[in-house]
């Protein structure tokens, strides 16, 4: 299996292209299932997620296929990969891939809303929390969809008709529950109004995607989406909006080891509250015509305190990662995660480095140190693994993170994209 060896100490110096976002090519990867049309999407990241949902998509009936590759400093980067589910083949989406990658249970919205009916594997657990699908099941029902739970599965049926248009206010800001209902509801009889959605720019993507397929969607970004049922999509072309979390974590790389870099092809907006997290952390950002520059030169890195929250407040996909850049602080900082239950399997990790942290409910507490020592350290899950390679870039000596397959699930060419900035990053396959 495959690690990733790191030795700290070097600056970053140089350009890091960032890929298209991973948590919008999932839900735009999906949405192709609403039309028998080709979907053309663009900036597509190559990533262990991405190529999951395409075997999850084929057992649908979608046949796709991928080209067009955007070269820079004579590497490929992103795809553009075509869609086309001319018919639905199977309306079962099987625990086997279900149970592989959350996201998977979105199909569920397009399949029932396009089918009328879907019989989709719950979820499971995850490691970051118990991450359950009421609201999923709440906001279908409330379109007209009868709903059964057997055997681990989800069976949903649509009125005879289709699904009905309704209004339904989320309880609890989800952003894969609104990625479902508005795709259930482009197809719906009627208007449905979505109230306290999740605003974030993935979501925005999606809707602006939906629109170009024909769908007559207002609202997005805002907590209120409304949604005037269509009869039919088409087939449409679109880009796949920039990775926000891939480039707050490099940000933060450059934050923590020093340096100046040109992160490109991304957008300061989307990442607002955590830019100005780093920024009072010590490091400059500044925009620049194609992206973002950010520069730490000297300056030690401050405390800052953070708490999670959904867009636009600070995104818990950065959480893992601000702490590693916190351990080197110095003094005190307090980084409260309220998105989700579990999410500090890092906190063990990063004490291996040397790291000073305790946790007291969903609150840790983390006292700066003057210098980490490389250890060899395990990834827990993508975002965790990563604040792992940022402090590695700034211990001493050797950082050895095992169970790299989370990383390669979310981080498009991570040691290539940092080792071209100058740090020492390898993976190492035994
Ligand atoms: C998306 O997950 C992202 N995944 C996550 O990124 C991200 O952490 C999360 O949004 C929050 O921003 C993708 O986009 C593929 P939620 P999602 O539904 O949609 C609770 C990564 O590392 N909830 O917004 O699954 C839930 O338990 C991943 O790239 C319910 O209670 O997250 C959580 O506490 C990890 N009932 C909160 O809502 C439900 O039916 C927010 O979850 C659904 C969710």
């Amino acid at each position: 299996m495959d690690r990733i060896r790191i030795v700290g100490g070097n600056e970053l110096h140089g350009v890091i292209p960032i890929s298209g976002a991973k948590n919008a090519a999932l839900p735009l990867m999906i949405a192709s299932l609403l039309t028998d049309d080709t979907l053309t999407l663009e900036n597509v990241p190559h990533l262990a997620d991405v190529e999951q949902l395409i075997r999850i998509l084929g057992n649908h009936g979608a046949d796709i296929s991928v080209n067009g590759r955007r070269e820079r400093q004579g590497e490929s980067y992103a795809r553009t990969v075509h869609f086309t589910s001319r018919n639905i083949v199977s309306t079962t989406a099987p625990y086997e891939l279900v149970s592989k990658m959350r996201a998977s249970f979105w199909v569920i919205g397009p399949l029932l809303t396009r089918e009328g009916k879907a019989r989709v594997s719950l979820p499971g657990g995850c490691a970051i929390g118990t991450r359950p699908v009421d609201l999923f099941i709440e906001g279908l029902a409330a379109l007209g969809a009868n709903i059964e739970i057997d055997g681990g599965y989800v069976n949903a049926t649509a009125p005879a008709g289709g699904l009905i248009g309704a209004r339904y206010v989320f309880p609890k800001v989800s952003v894969g529950a609104t990625h479902v209902l508005m795709m259930a509801a482009t197809l719906a009889n009627g208007t449905t109004v979505l109230g306290n959605a999740a605003r974030e720019p993935e979501v925005v993507d999606l809707a602006k995607c939906l629109n170009a397929m024909g769908a007559k969607i207002s609202g997005q970004g805002t907590s209120t989406v409304t949604i005037e049922g269509v009869r039919s999509l088409s087939g449409a072309r679109h880009r796949v909006l920039p990775d926000r979390i891939e480039t707050g974590t490099y940000a933060m790389a450059v934050a923590m080891a020093g340096g100046d870099v040109i992160l490109e092809d991304t957008e300061a907006s989307l990442l607002d509250t955590a830019l100005e997290a780093i920024r009072r952390a010590g490091a400059q950002i500044s925009e620049t015509n194609s992206g973002i520059r950010i520069v730490r030169n000297g300056a030690g890195i401050k405390p800052v305190d953070i708490v999670t929250d959904p867009f636009p407040g600070f995104p818990t996909d950065l959480q893992a990662q601000f702490m590693g850049l916190m351990t080197r602080s110095s003094g005190v900082s307090h980084i409260t995660e309220t998105i989700f239950e579990n999410r500090f399997m890092h906190v063990q990790e990063l004490a291996r480095l040397g790291a000073k942290i305790s946790l007291s409910g969903q609150t840790a507490k983390v006292e700066g140190v003057s210098r980490l020592k490389g250890a060899p350290v395990m990834a827990t899950d993508l975002r965790a693994s990563v604040s792992l390679v940022i402090a590695g870039l700034a211990a001493e000596g050797e950082t050895m993170v095992s169970r790299v397959y989370h990383l390669d699930r979310g981080f498009e060419r991570l040691e290539e994209k940092l080792t071209r900035c100058g740090a020492h990053v390898e993976r190492v396959s035994d």
